[in-house]
């Protein structure tokens, strides 16, 4: 699939100017509407970092400044290095307005129209509310101007046309599925918010196919083919309870880093929990290993079982 799209992005651009042309102008997004909620800087400070904004914005390992500018992330597609957030107007988003940070968030799109590389997990940030979005524009207020650039992006061709993304969000933008589901405890449904919006568990839980979309068929079932040899295991219901986990060692895991065999975890998602979950309350780290542990399938089914009608014989 990557070769496919590769062939695809690379044939189209040496080839069909027009067609290229084509897809350059195709405008892609909504128009966001007007944002005019007030929004609170302590929970917009509490979703950053549940959301990993401020884990991937900020180069912990250089000593950098909160948001101004990330450590390199490595992709099979190149290297990306994750831009200055700050308030600073040359280099970060002094001069940007919260509905230019909304149409970022939640649909990956710069304020000139075009798209963002997957690399910024946007896809995962769909469903977030106007309230949502007010809050992290307030707490992103609140962070200091730092006047440096990230470096730019290191990424080959075909993969720095960044029409061709368009093709990319085409195929394999989708929701992330993170409203409630009716038949599900509050705490259920909360633990599904964060696990498959904000903290983006799937990311690196679910495996890719070449093209770097997220497989739908292998919804948490693991990635051996992390960036750096990462291997992310199965995060399915079935799979925790295999190896050992509860929905009280699962959240202090969360929490400490530290699992049920005393080991702590390691490469990728140590950092996820060091700058992330570590961060969030017992209430919402017991909601995620409650969604996790309890999973999907049952509220399938109920649902299932509720929308489809019985046939009749009469
Ligand atoms: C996994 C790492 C990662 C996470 C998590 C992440 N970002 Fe980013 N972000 C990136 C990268 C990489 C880019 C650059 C994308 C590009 O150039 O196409 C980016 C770009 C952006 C931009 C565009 C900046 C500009 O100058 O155009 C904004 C705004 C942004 N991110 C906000 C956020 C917010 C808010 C969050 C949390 C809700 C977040 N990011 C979480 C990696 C990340
Ligand atoms: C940046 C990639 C990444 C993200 C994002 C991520 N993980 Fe992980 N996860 C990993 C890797 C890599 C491992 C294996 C760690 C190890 O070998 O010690 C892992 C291991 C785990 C394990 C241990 C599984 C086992 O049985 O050993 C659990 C549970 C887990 N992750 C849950 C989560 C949850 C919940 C989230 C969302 C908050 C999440 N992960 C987000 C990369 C990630």
């Amino acid at each position: 699939m990557r070769q496919v799209l590769i062939a695809g992005i690379a044939g189209l651009s040496l080839a069909g100017a027009t067609t290229v042309a084509a897809l350059v102008a195709w405008p892609i997004g909504r128009e966001p509407e007007k944002i005019v909620l007030t929004g609170d800087v302590q929970r917009g400070a509490y979703l950053a970092r549940a959301s990993g904004c401020i884990a991937c914005h900020t180069n912990y390992e250089e000593g950098g400044a909160p948001l101004a500018g990330g450590a390199p992330l490595v992709t099979d597609f190149g290297t990306f290095y994750p831009p200055n957030l700050t308030t600073d107007s040359d280099h970060g988003l002094g001069d940007w307005d919260v509905e230019k940070f909304a149409k970022a968030v939640r649909q990956g799109i710069a304020p000139d129209g075009t798209p963002y590389y997957p690399a910024f997990t946007y896809p995962f940030y769909a469903d977030f509310s106007d309230q949502q979005i007010a809050d992290l524009w307030a707490a992103f207020q609140t962070v200091p101007p730092v006047a440096t650039s990230a470096p730019q992006h290191d990424v080959g061709f075909p993969f720095d046309q960044r029409w061709g993304l368009k093709l990319w969000r085409a195929a394999f933008f989708s929701d992330p599925q993170t409203e409630p589901v009716a038949n599900r405890s509050a705490e259920w449904n909360r633990g599904r918010e964060l696990v498959r919006g904000a903290a983006h568990c799937s990311a690196c839980h679910t495996g890719r196919n070449l093209a770097g979309g997220r497989d739908p068929n292998a919804f948490f079932a693991g990635n051996d083919a992390l960036p750096g040899g990462n291997k992310a295991p199965a995060i399915l219901p079935d799979a925790l309870a295999k190896r050992g986990w509860t929905i009280d060692n699962l959240s202090y895991a969360l929490r400490s880093g530290i699992t049920p065999s005393g080991d702590v975890f390691g490469g990728s998602m140590g950092e996820v929990v060091q700058n992330g979950t570590s961060f969030l309350t017992n209430a919402d780290l017991q909601a995620m290993a409650t969604y996790l542990m309890e999973g999907e399938v049952a509220a399938d089914s109920a649902i299932a079982s509720v929308a489809t009608p019985q046939p009749t014989y009469d």
